[in-house]
């Protein structure tokens, strides 16, 4: 069984940005359940059109479709490999689903006010060849990939409201559940992007 770490929190709170830096330090895979849904956009799959919808809505693709894209991903993946999961679980009934997939280490919430979030998501801009995640402001891409950045469909003021109260009502709960479990060490994530990392290795290596 896989042994795994959830990076849990709000959209933009930086889930992305620390889960690929995480991944270089600890040697585990990313699985991202965003990016996996908007590559299936992307390619136009069966799964990306029963999607498209809900994600330009801002609300959660339902259960059964994420949980089949995690199983079909989970067999492809050599059984000892670590994972760091990206925005999955995200409801109670993906948690539980997970514990029977997985072997559930820890819990990592970065925890984010929703005042900072709007302006985090509205200046994010992503590089399509390399997938790296910059800021207008928090983390101005290089003069030479700046004429290719792309902003994601979503990233609209409107839809991260929208976005905001699904991740209150539907997937914050999932604090006092992993809470309960004995599982969650959250840190402060409205820190500096170096200092949410530094931070995230303290809370993953703390006995
Ligand atoms: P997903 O792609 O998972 O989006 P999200 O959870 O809304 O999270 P984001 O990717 O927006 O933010 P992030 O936390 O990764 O922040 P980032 O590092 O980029 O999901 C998209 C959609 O897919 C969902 O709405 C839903 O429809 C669907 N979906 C996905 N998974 C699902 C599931 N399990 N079940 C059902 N539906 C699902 O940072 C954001 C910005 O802030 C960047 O510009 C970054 O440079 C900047 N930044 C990062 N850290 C800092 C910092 N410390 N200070 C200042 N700026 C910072």
């Amino acid at each position: 069984m896989h042994g795994s770490v959830i990076l849990l929190g709000p959209p933009g709170a930086g889930k992305g940005t620390q889960a690929t830096r995480l991944s270089e330090v600890s040697g585990r895979v990313i699985l991202s359940t965003g990016d996996l849904l908007r590559a299936a956009v992307a390619n136009d799959t069966e799964l990306g059109r029963a999607a498209k919808g809900f994600m330009d809505a801002g609300e959660l693709v339902p259960d059964n479709l994420i949980l089949g894209l995690i199983g079909a991903h989970l067999a492809t993946l050599d059984p000892n490999q670590g994972i760091l999961f990206d925005g999955f679980p995200r409801t109670i009934p993906q948690a539980e689903a997970l514990t029977t997939l997985c072997q559930i280490e820890m819990v990592l919430c970065i925890e984010v006010i929703d005042d900072a979030i709007v302006e985090r998501i509205v200046g994010r801009r992503m590089d399509p060849q390399t997938g790296e995640i910059y800021h207008l402001v928090h983390k101005p891409a290089p003069p030479s990939v700046t004429d290719r950045l792309i902003q994601r469909r979503d990233d609209t003021e409107e839809t991260v409201r929208t976005r905001l109260s699904t991740y209150h009502e539907q997937t914050a709960p999932l604090v006092d559940y992993f809470s309960s479990l004995g599982l969650l060490r959250c840190v402060d994530g409205g820190q500096d992007i170096d200092q949410v990392h530094a931070d995230l290795i303290t809370a993953m290596t703390d006995e």
